[in-house]
């Protein structure tokens, strides 16, 4: 998908009140694996509209963010000015920062519209301290493998999609793979792996959204990963 195609979600997207998979499951559970932030440099690496960034700002992180859409970034601005320092920039390609820059990247529900994560984790490797730590979230990929038709789990396949919001339908296209293969593009990167985790949604997602919390609690929807540059 290109910047114009995320421009246009960023409208919806901002329009959205709560969400379930966001702000019920995907970002508390994302933040939690970051630890604890506190005086810690830190990238959000296709921050979105910076809620994310919110979080960890609160946490006492010094937080930089990049997107590749400038409406995304528009959204954050307006809600954090410079409080942070925001950029724009294409995950699949090198990176305005410096060598070991920063203590920790969250690249949250962004990896998954990238083909190849060659650029994207060598360049994580490249902007971590030494013992700093990524976490990633993106999507699982058993939950795409159904989608994708289910016939093989172990292609790297194109999936076009149509998510419905409450203000009109996205149409996306993203990228499954295996686990297999997220392993080994970590591990060609020089990254190592801290955790792999299958979260649960916030206990307050069943009252609020019991059709979501039903399938959050019974099916994987999104994958955690936090790697570590080796010290
Ligand atoms: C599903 S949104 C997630 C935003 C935010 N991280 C969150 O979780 O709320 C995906 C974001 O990834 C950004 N994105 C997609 N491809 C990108 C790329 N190649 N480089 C940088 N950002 C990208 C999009 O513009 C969008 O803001």
């Amino acid at each position: 998908m290109t910047a114009t195609d995320f421009d246009k979600l960023a409208k919806i997207y901002d329009a959205e009140k709560i969400s379930p998979w966001n702000d019920l499951y995907e970002r508390p559970n994302s933040t939690e694996l970051m630890g604890d932030v506190n005086g810690l440099t830190v990238l959000d690496a296709g921050c979105g509209g910076g809620k994310h960034c919110a979080d960890l700002l609160a946490k006492g992180a010094k937080m930089h963010g990049f997107d590749l859409s400038e409406k995304m970034l528009a959204i954050a601005k307006d809600m954090l000015g410079d409080q942070i320092n925001f950029k724009t920039a294409n995950l699949a390609e090198k990176l305005p920062y410096q060598d070991a820059q920063f203590d920790r990247i969250l690249c949250a529900l962004a990896m998954h519209y990238v083909k190849d994560w060659t650029t994207p984790l060598s360049e994580f490797y490249r902007l971590l301290k030494p013992g700093g730590k990524v976490v990633i979230s993106t999507h699982h990929p058993f939950m795409d493998h159904a989608l994708a038709g289910g016939e093989d789990y172990f292609a790297h396949t194109l999936i076009e999609d149509s998510w419905k919001k409450p203000d009109g339908t996205l149409y996306v296209r993203y990228w499954r793979r295996p686990l297999t293969q997220m392993i080994e593009e970590i591990k060609n990167a020089g990254l190592e792996i801290d955790l792999i985790k299958e979260p649960m949604p916030l206990p307050e997602t069943q009252k609020q959204f019991p059709d979501a919390y039903q399938k959050l609690t019974t099916q994987p929807r999104f994958i955690f990963l936090v790697l570590k540059k080796p010290d």
